[in-house]
């Protein structure tokens, strides 16, 4: 697969097995994400696997949803806010930037291992940082739903590029 072949192979799975994720793709996925750049190099990051029953339940509280319920892996990817850069100018923090990045590495390797995986923004953060007990500089940013699928990839709906792109 070349890049562009693995982008589009990269989709929002909200339909799981329930094959097991081995510790082996899970890692490859998570290493994945730590090489991922980060301004500065300040990887103001964390993840949190959750595949136990208790805190499954729990994170599923956060975003109440059936197909969500499915996914055997969740990866809770947070940012310390003092750890992530603040760029001078114009006081702008860069975490959800950083966080960002390495959400779409770990997404991007699990589509390269033929798994599937859901980005998860739209969910109770207050309650996801009591239930994962962060710390007071820490929000969770992403929630990835992992697993394998036999959902097929659909045809990507985007803008043409004569709509986003400006040659100057
Ligand atoms: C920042 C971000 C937040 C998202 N939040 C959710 C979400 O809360 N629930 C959900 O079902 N999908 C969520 N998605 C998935 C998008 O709906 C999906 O990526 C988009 O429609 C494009 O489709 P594709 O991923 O299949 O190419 C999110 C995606 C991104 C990038």
């Amino acid at each position: 697969m070349n890049f562009l072949e693995l982008a589009k192979s990269r989709f929002a799975v909200r339909q799981y097995t329930g094959q097991v994720v081995t510790d082996d793709e899970l890692n490859y996925i998570l290493e994945c994400g730590r090489v991922a750049p980060s301004a500065v190099n300040f990887q103001p990051w964390h993840f949190y696997v959750v595949m136990g029953e208790e805190k499954r339940a729990l994170l599923q509280q956060c975003y109440n949803r059936d197909w969500f319920k499915e996914a055997p892996v969740y990866i809770v990817c947070s940012v310390h806010r003092d750890q992530a850069w603040t760029r001078q100018s114009d006081g702008k923090p860069h975490g959800d930037i950083d966080i960002a990045i390495a959400v779409e590495h770990m997404c991007l390797a699990a589509a390269e291992l033929g798994m599937g995986t859901c980005w998860v923004c739209n969910f109770d953060a207050a309650m996801c940082a009591d239930v994962m007990d962060m710390a007071t500089d820490e929000y969770p940013a992403v929630i990835i739903a992992l697993g394998h699928t036999e959902a097929v990839a659909p045809e990507k709906n985007r803008k043409p590029l004569e709509e986003i792109v400006t040659r100057l």
